[in-house]
């Protein structure tokens, strides 16, 4: 992966004597990203782009779920798809499924969009916007199934409100999960997989399945992720998760 460093160096303190240089990391832009996501529009909606995701998330964007897909199929959602190799795989091997992939990195998500692409793959559809505003784009009860793979951990405190399985963001996919839809989970972090437990009990969520090696307790049918084969290389457990909404 190539990236970017940039250096800050702060010149109020730097008059005190006081000489502090930050470095920091961030993902190279991808070149041609603009052309190559406008090669790929058929098979993904971009969001709007609004500064205020709080008032953005309340304006219905509904998704034509049944136009985009031709057919009226269970449609799975899985959020932070990285580059697309779950969904791409998992897609493959469900032809009677139709998957959306919802990921807020375009320079990412473009990896996804091609993939699909090289495999003209017709039962999958992906959505460039935050799992902040997801609720927009789906009508109640319209999801069977909702992947969450890897999602980050953000272990410090003051972020626990973004974790995907904090309350806030289950009570959201409660608008559009079905009843008796799950929430399938995989994570390389314990307390992370620890958390995300409590926070489905605390949302009425019931655990049906829980898994703290995922390698040595292989499910059918479940595809490795591309953080998930990072991980098993470096030997870490793989916890595995499946919880039902009421
Ligand atoms: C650690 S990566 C995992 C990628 C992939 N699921 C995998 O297992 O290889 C987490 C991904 O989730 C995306 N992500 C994180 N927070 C998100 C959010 N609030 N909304 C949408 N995507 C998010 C990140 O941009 C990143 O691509």
């Amino acid at each position: 992966m190539k990236y970017i460093c940039y250096r800050f160096t702060f010149k109020n303190l730097q008059k005190r004597g006081v000489y502090v240089t930050i470095f920091y990391m961030r993902m190279r832009k991808k070149s041609h990203l603009e052309e190559r996501m406008s090669a790929c529009a058929d098979i993904v909606k971009i969001a709007d782009g609004g500064k205020n995701m709080k008032l953005s998330a309340l304006i219905p964007d509904l998704l034509p779920l049944g136009s985009i897909f031709g057919n009226d199929n269970p449609v799975h959602l899985e959020i932070g798809c990285g580059k697309g190799k779950f969904v791409c795989e998992t897609a493959k091997l469900y032809p009677g499924v139709n998957f959306i992939a919802v990921e807020k990195i375009s320079n990412v998500l473009v990896e996804a969009l091609e993939h699909a692409k090289a495999e003209n793959l017709r039962n999958v559809y992906f959505l460039n916007c935050a799992a902040e505003v997801l609720q927009k784009y789906f009508e109640e009860e319209s999801i069977s199934r909702i992947y969450l793979n890897f999602s980050n951990p953000l272990p410090k405190e003051g972020y626990k409100k973004q974790r995907l399985t904090h309350p806030v963001f289950l009570n959201r996919y409660s608008t559009f999960l079905k009843r008796g839809g799950e929430i399938v989970q995989k994570t390389d972090d314990r307390d992370f997989y620890l958390f995300s437990l409590e926070s489905y009990k605390s949302c009425g969520y019931k655990i049906t399945y829980i898994c703290e090696d995922l390698a040595a307790n292989p499910v059918e049918g479940d595809v490795e992720t591309e953080h998930e084969k990072l991980f098993k290389e470096r030997g870490k457990p793989i916890y595995r998760i499946v919880a039902v909404r009421q």
